[in-house]
């Protein structure tokens, strides 16, 4: 048996351009759904830290709107929650203004640096280079939160970044208790921060992890943050002495960052993926995020359905087999959209959808041997998430990474600056299996002052009767997560029931459905498995952050998720 997909070599031969509008169902855009008029008068966040949700409320009452708050909670995440973001990483964000009821998308992914050289990622052998891609300073990218943050701040907020920077800084300088998490991940990473001095001068105080309710200080981060906020990220990162000190301390570890490099750095707005979907428009991520476009495709697949009518295993089968043919186009096609022409118009189509509905059989798993593709990819599994709505409807999703746990464990000396090991999240070797013995695609094949493809899935859910911020950490999981948290949040659960809500994920290769521990009764996994299903038991979900509008009520919930007992979602 051979599956043909409808008509998609021809629709790609068509339709190679970068498409403008991004409208993932090919009809003109409806007006949002939140009402302008309405204002909720108060205000929810939802973090993995609540030290970083109590920095968003204290910005807030400081006069500052929902993406004053979002740099508070960002740069403060950067301090307490660094095994996930930080200063040293990049983020992208979805917001939507109450004013002028407009949606927009900030891309602060880092960038490879100029003299990026695939062969600094192999073995002599010409084996991929697991330690090279990532950890220490040629597994960093071109960081990107600064630039965005000020971005943020200074077109969308109303505070200047020394007052929205204040908490971090003030919570670096006088230290804080780390989590039980941080500290797991330094005693984890303990031997790769011995590697460099100012990794271990930062992470292992008296040459050892802080112990269990030590209070932790970060001087050198609270400095940079400080220099950021009195000069700006231009002057006070990207040029003068922060940017020398880093470009001194990745050289002088072998890698090979310049000062121009930094200085090129450019965070962008960019048009984001919309998707009506069941009455609600769905605002997420565009390219270089695979997120928004698998999202998308996977809701245009499942609009041809009545999900709803269903028993659990039919509609997890349909779930499922969308997610296989979403994944499958996310691994062939997309990167970077300044450096590569991505088939947009094709994958948001939705007569594409139709297309790819008709290869899926009505009672049976589709082998993803089976159906036509490249290559697959799997980024990294850490990140963190945040959601805010203020009391004028003003809402902001971002998500946050420095990818895997702490990065590249790499400080450069005298900054504080943990840098990012995002160059991994490159197909660093073309036409060689990468550290996870897949194939990466040339669409996402690593050149100097391009963006690493990313799976971070920001999102906005507009409904007339009710809106949610949502996104979550979680590599190449982030998308199912999301798409997950979507469907609960049009199925009418809280925000405590998203983030709670177990999950599943599959991602064409390898072909299995990663499962939650109880996220399908045993009736329901005996008749997927009875599909020609593999479930395989996985732990280490997102950790999501949700917080939600009903319109009617007028009334805001928010709830972080309960994998993580030290984030908080607090309205106010
Ligand atoms: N580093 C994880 C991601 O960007 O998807």
């Amino acid at each position: 048996m051979n599956i043909s997909l409808h008509g998609r070599a021809l629709l790609l031969g068509l339709l190679l351009t970068s498409g403008a509008a991004l409208a993932a169902d090919g009809a003109p855009r409806p007006a949002a759904g939140v009402a302008e008029a309405q204002r909720p008068g108060h205000a929810g966040i939802a973090s993995a830290n609540f030290l970083a949700t109590n920095a968003g409320f204290e910005v807030l009452a400081k006069g500052g709107n929902a993406f004053d708050a979002a740099v508070a909670v960002a740069s403060t995440l950067s301090v307490v929650e660094p095994e996930s973001s930080g200063i040293g990483g990049g983020f992208m964000a979805t917001l939507h203004t109450a004013r002028g009821d407009r949606d927009a998308f900030i891309d602060a992914r880092e960038t490879a640096p100029m003299a990026v050289n695939p062969k600094d990622y192999l073995n002599p052998d010409g084996t991929p280079n697991r330690d090279a891609a990532l950890k220490g300073p040629l597994s960093a990218g071109i960081p990107g939160e600064p630039a965005g943050l000020e971005l943020l701040a200074k077109r969308y907020g109303r505070l200047p970044l020394s007052v929205s920077l204040a908490p971090a800084i003030r919570i670096a300088r006088d230290g804080f208790k780390p989590d039980p998490r941080l500290l797991g991940a330094i005693r984890d990473e303990q031997k790769n921060l011995e590697r460099w001095p100012a990794s271990a001068g930062k992470f292992l105080p008296g040459g050892k992890p802080p112990a269990e309710g030590e209070v932790w200080r970060d001087p050198d981060q609270a400095r940079t943050w400080e220099s950021i906020a009195q000069k700006g990220a231009d002057a006070g990162f990207y040029h003068g002495e922060v940017a020398q000190k880093l470009v001194d301390a990745v050289r002088a570890a072998g890698g090979n960052w310049t000062l121009q490099d930094l200085a090129d750095y450019r965070a962008r707005e960019r048009a984001p993926i919309v998707v009506d979907y069941q009455g609600y428009k769905i605002v997420t991520a565009p390219p270089p995020s695979s997120g928004g476009v698998a999202i998308a495709e996977i809701l245009n697949i499942l609009r041809g359905y009545d999900l709803a009518k269903m028993d659990q295993a039919r509609r997890m089968h349909y779930v499922i087999e969308a997610m296989r043919r979403a994944f499958r186009d996310h691994n062939d096609y997309l990167g970077d959209p300044d450096f590569v022409k991505m088939p947009l118009d094709m994958l948001l189509s939705p007569y594409y959808a139709d297309g790819l509905r008709q290869s899926i059989l009505p009672d049976r798993a589709t082998p993803s041997s089976m159906l036509p593709h490249e290559s697959a990819r799997d980024p990294g599994m850490h990140t963190t998430h945040f959601s805010i709505i203020d009391k004028n409807g003003n809402m902001v999703a971002i998500t946050s990474t420095v990818n895997y746990v702490l990065g590249s464990t790499f400080v450069a000396t005298g900054t504080g600056v943990l840098l990012n090991d995002e160059m991994d999240d490159f197909a660093l070797v073309p036409d060689q299996p990468n550290v996870y013995g897949l194939l990466g695609s040339k669409a996402n094949a690593p050149e100097g002052g391009k963006r690493m493809l990313s799976s971070m899935s920001p999102s906005l859910v507009l409904g007339k009767d009710r809106s949610a911020v949502i996104g979550s950490p979680g590599g190449s999981t982030i998308i199912t997560q999301v798409l997950e948290g979507i469907l609960h949040f049009i199925d009418g659960d809280s925000a405590q029931q998203i983030t709670a809500a177990r999950r599943f994920h599959h991602q064409f290769l390898p072909d299995v459905v990663y499962v939650e521990d109880g996220v399908f009764d045993a009736a329901t996994s005996a008749q997927l498995q009875k599909m020609g299903y593999t479930l395989k038991p996985r732990e280490g979900w997102g950790f999501m952050n949700v917080v939600t509008w009903d319109h009617k009520t007028n009334t805001l919930d928010a709830a972080s998720d309960p994998r993580r007992p030290s984030g908080l979602g607090k309205v106010e």
